[in-house]
């Protein structure tokens, strides 16, 4: 079958790549999606069994930092787009071990670059239509002060605001804010924008980046925050709050994340950065207080029943105060708007997981509960 378009998206098999993959394949027919994931602890096939026997989809197990098979495949699929989102993504394991880290991000990132660009440079129409599109994260900017006394109206407000929306300073991340990372994760993450970039400026390479605030949804490894506490509080377990919880982060849902992915990879500007976020900030003890309050709801508790389990914990080590993204540009210049409320899109989301016990017990049965109880030790 002959294909529009041959377009690898890496890391598909992980929490966002899977909803980048499944709304490509879907909405894309004549387009082939090439999906290429090492499958390490994060990545899980399951997240994609709706799709998998689509005549436009194929799965590839690969490391992308293997540059040898990433040139292999690129030619025998003659591909024309990348989507690049596989990573090591959570900011604990890195404080743990930043070197798996710097290897799958950076040098990845790297081997990517450097064979999409061997193979479209030999090609007679070299760069034309071709697009390498790096996924990042809005932590490369550092940490925002709390600066504003609470209850003062933010300048913004979208969709995706909760109700009552608070911004809790008054500076926000903007496309031009100066990269500032604290952590091995953020830090190797600014690294292979870099590297992005540099293709451009030095080979003209067709480059975009975006970087994205916080997500969340179905399908989420439940080391992060929100699939973490929604799992806890089903089981009765200590919900582990950072410090104090005061840390606040903006939250998007991830759908939404994925059709901006999809505007921005058709539509967005060769060599420019946007900025995705909802303008939606909350403090991690607020947001606790939701998921609490929207399980015990749907499982039939009393309010309140299990605000007994959070149990305040030792803070990260360089835990960011702030973070908030401004969206302005991607709004205005591409059109792009969330489209879920934040209340909706947590009551959306902790049904998703207890109506999906299976997926989540899979994971957090066997190995994974091993490493999870010597992550927490001494917390
Ligand atoms: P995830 O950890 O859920 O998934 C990562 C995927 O990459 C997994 O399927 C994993 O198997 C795969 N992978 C890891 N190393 C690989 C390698 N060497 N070769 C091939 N595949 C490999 O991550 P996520 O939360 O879906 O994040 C995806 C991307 O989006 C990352 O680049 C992340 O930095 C970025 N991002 C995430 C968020 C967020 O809130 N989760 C926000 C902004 C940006
Ligand atoms: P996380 O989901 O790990 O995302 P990120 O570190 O990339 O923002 O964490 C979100 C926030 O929740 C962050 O401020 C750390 C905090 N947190 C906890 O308080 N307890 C936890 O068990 C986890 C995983 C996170």
């Amino acid at each position: 079958m002959n294909f529009k378009r041959n377009i690898i998206v890496t890391g598909g098999a992980g929490f966002i790549g899977s909803h980048v993959v499944r709304l490509f394949v879907n909405k894309y027919p004549e387009y082939r999606i090439i999906n290429v994931d090492k499958l390490t602890y994060a990545g899980n096939l399951a997240n994609l069994k709706d799709i998998e026997d689509k005549p436009n989809y194929v799965f590839v197990k690969a490391d992308i930092c293997d540059f040898d098979a990433m040139y292999e495949l690129m030619q025998k699929y003659a591909v024309d787009g990348i989507i690049h989102l596989a990573a090591e993504s959570h900011v604990d394991r890195s404080i743990k071990d930043p070197f798996t880290f710097a290897r799958t991000n950076v040098m990845g990132t790297l081997s990517l670059l450097q064979a999409a660009k061997l193979m479209w440079e030999a090609q007679p129409e070299k760069y034309e239509g071709k697009r390498f599109y790096h996924i990042s994260t809005d932590e490369v900017y550092g940490a925002l002060q709390m600066n504003r006394p609470e209850g003062i109206e933010p300048p913004f407000k979208t969709v995706a605001s909760s109700e009552g929306h608070k911004a809790y300073g008054d500076d926000f991340f903007y496309e031009t804010t100066k990269y500032n990372p604290h952590s091995p994760y953020s830090a190797s993450k600014a690294s292979s924008d870099h590297f992005v970039r540099a293709f451009h400026d030095t080979y003209g390479m067709p480059t975009i980046v975006t970087n994205c605030s916080n997500n969340y949804g179905p399908y989420q490894f439940p080391e992060k925050l929100i699939p973490l506490f929604i799992n806890n509080i089903r089981n009765r377990k200590p919900l582990p709050v950072y410090g104090k919880g005061e840390n606040v982060r903006d939250w998007l849902f991830v759908e939404d994340h994925a059709r901006a992915i999809d505007v921005i990879f058709h539509e967005g500007k060769i060599a420019e950065t946007y900025n995705i976020g909802g303008f939606n900030e909350w403090k991690n003890i607020d947001l606790i207080k939701v998921m609490i309050k929207t399980v015990d709801k749907i499982l039939g508790n009393p309010e309140g029943h299990s605000l007994e389990l959070i149990t305040y914990v030792t803070d990260r080590l360089g835990h960011d105060a702030r973070y908030a993204i401004d969206s302005t540009k991607l709004q205005k210049e591409l059109g792009w708007e969330p489209s879920l409320q934040f209340e909706e899109g947590i009551e959306k989301t902790v049904r998703w997981y207890l109506d999906n016990q299976e997926w989540m017990d899979n994971i957090t049965s066997g190995e994974y509960e091993k490493y999870y109880q010597d992550m927490y030790k001494g917390r």
